[in-house]
């Protein structure tokens, strides 16, 4: 009986708020921690769907205003949102695409069949130069995946001569021809995409062998050396982590892991985009986990095999993947945009922040239309996700330094047999000497409060963005663009505290004050 009773009054308590003050986040301010690389907010857009076609090149004649083909209202929110990277052309498609395939006239370029993806026409209207054009339009970095799959070692580096070349060789000559003259700034090659998978079913050892004799051969001006990138592991194994730290020592800068979230955690029937029960919203979230479980143990790994820390680890494609969207083409992989999928970007993000020393770079799947997308189109209208919102709302952790934190009395967020901390806490100094602050409320149904100390000091006030809805599958759509959109935040210390209240399913980034 007297158990029930302080069951009843902790629930009552916490109801009411009482228990609040229990919960403190330590931002260890005078601990500084590595860089946390812009390009962890990178993008990825395949040759997958409306992705690219459609979604963001329209071609130059299109009555849809465009610059050079390239659509100019998704480039003006991409660029709203700073995207620092783009990767390219794939994915899958990567492993099937033939560079030159991609350059000279577009009305002479061949046609091809997207085998990968919906089995569709491929008119390679978008090849080298119009990827340039759009990752120079928005200001970002070029990650250009080669082909490793049905491609040569031949191919792989001639393609970085082509772009990258700058004496009067032929191949050189030929990308003047083609209208660029001065070399394309290449900052990151990779040799394949999933390797283990639609890139070749290869093991890793094979792979290591592969690499090592195809990187022998990428060749470029030093200036214009871009990181090497080495297709690897997933999510949870790091088998490929350790063969290929291991064997591989010449071109070689990066592992490229994947990671997809799907609510069953299952590829053969993944779980709805929309209309889910809350059950599916902490199996989403709660998955986070296995994110910075593989980083803790592929850290361990490099540490031994990579002690100078020169490699990196790139997670290269992540996000939500949900059964396709009832009446689309399955190989186009659409699929809606809600509230949880913005969580789930910001949990990634604090994990990725905190583990800053070894990920140097992450790319969302995809940019438009794909999977978490940033954008949606519809013909010559679009309307910006959750998930575009999420990344706005951490745009000042780009290039800030990383701040450990310390979250005290984390409340455990719990649904049926799932549980998770209801609470994810990242903090760093921005580029602009801010102190920023980034916070998740999981829990779908339960506010939460907690004072912020910096240090041993109580800020005056905390001002920011938070982002929130009253549904977990609140989504924007056409017509309706703005049922998920940030509101602003701003919070006054009182009584020696500084007390920040986070709706239930909600994110916030607050610059501290004072
Ligand atoms: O992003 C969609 C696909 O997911 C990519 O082409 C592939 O690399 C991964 O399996």
């Amino acid at each position: 009986m007297k158990k029930q009773l302080a069951a009843i009054a902790a629930s009552l308590a916490w109801a009411f708020g009482a228990q609040a003050a229990d919960i403190k986040l330590v931002v260890n301010a005078d601990q500084p921690g590595p860089v946390i690389h812009r390009n962890i907010y990178g993008q990825f857009a395949e040759h997958l769907g409306t992705g690219i076609y459609e979604g963001m090149w329209v071609g130059p004649e299109s009555k849809i205003p465009n610059v050079r083909g390239w659509r100019k209202d998704v480039v003006a929110a991409l660029k709203e949102l700073k995207v620092p990277l783009v990767r390219w052309p794939g994915g899958c498609f990567a492993d099937e695409y033939h560079w030159r395939d991609g350059i000279g006239p577009r009305n002479k370029r061949p046609i091809k069949v997207n085998t990968h993806w919906g089995g569709v026409p491929e008119n390679n209207a978008v090849g080298t130069h119009e990827f340039f054009d759009l990752v120079e339009q928005l200001g970002a970095e070029a990650y250009v995946n080669a082909n490793m799959g049905t491609g040569s070692p031949q191919e792989a580096a001639e393609w970085l001569e082509y772009m990258t070349g700058e004496g009067n060789a032929t191949i050189v000559e030929q990308r003047r021809k083609n209208g660029r003259d001065k070399p394309f700034r290449v900052h990151y090659y990779a040799l394949g995409n999933e390797t283990w998978g639609c890139g070749g079913n290869m093991r890793p050892e094979y792979y290591a062998d592969m690499y090592r004799h195809w990187a022998t051969f990428l060749k470029t001006p030093e200036h214009n050396r871009p990181k090497f990138i080495a297709s690897g592991g997933n999510d949870q194994d790091t088998t490929w982590t350790e063969v290929l730290s291991k064997n591989i020592r010449h071109n070689f800068d990066a592992i490229a892991h994947h990671a997809y979230t799907f609510p069953s955690g299952k590829w053969e029937g993944k779980g709805s985009a929309a209309g889910f029960p809350e059950a599916e919203w902490i199996s989403m979230l709660s998955q986070v986990k296995k994110i910075d479980d593989v980083l803790a143990r592929s850290t361990v790994i490099l540490d031994r095999n990579d002690p100078k820390k020169k490699l990196a680890i790139y997670f290269d494609e992540w996000g939500s993947w949900y059964d396709p969207e009832p009446g689309s083409n399955p190989g186009f992989l659409v699929q809606r945009n809600t509230l949880r999928d913005a969580l789930l970007a910001a949990l990634h993000f604090n994990v990725f922040h905190s583990h800053a020393d070894r990920v140097k770079m992450s790319n969302v799947a995809q940019m438009v239309n794909v999977l978490q997308a940033m954008i949606l189109t519809s013909k010559d209208k679009l309307v910006l996700t959750p998930t575009y919102h999420a990344f706005s709302l951490y745009t000042p952790f780009q290039d800030a330094t990383s701040l450990p934190v310390t979250l005290e009395n984390n409340p455990v967020y719990k649904v049926g047999a799932t549980e998770m901390p209801g609470l994810s806490a990242t903090a760093a100094r921005g580029k602009d000497g801010k102190l920023y602050v980034g916070l998740v409320n999981s829990d779908a149904t339960q506010a939460a409060a907690l004072t912020l100390q910096v240090g041993a000091n109580t800020p005056k006030a905390a001002k920011g963005r938070l982002l929130t809805a009253g549904a977990m599958d609140a989504q924007n759509e056409l017509g309706k663009p703005a049922q998920v959109v940030p509101q602003a935040y701003e919070v006054q210390a009182a009584d020696g505290k500084l007390t920040l209240k986070l709706p239930a399913k909600s994110i916030v980034v607050v610059a501290i004050e004072g």
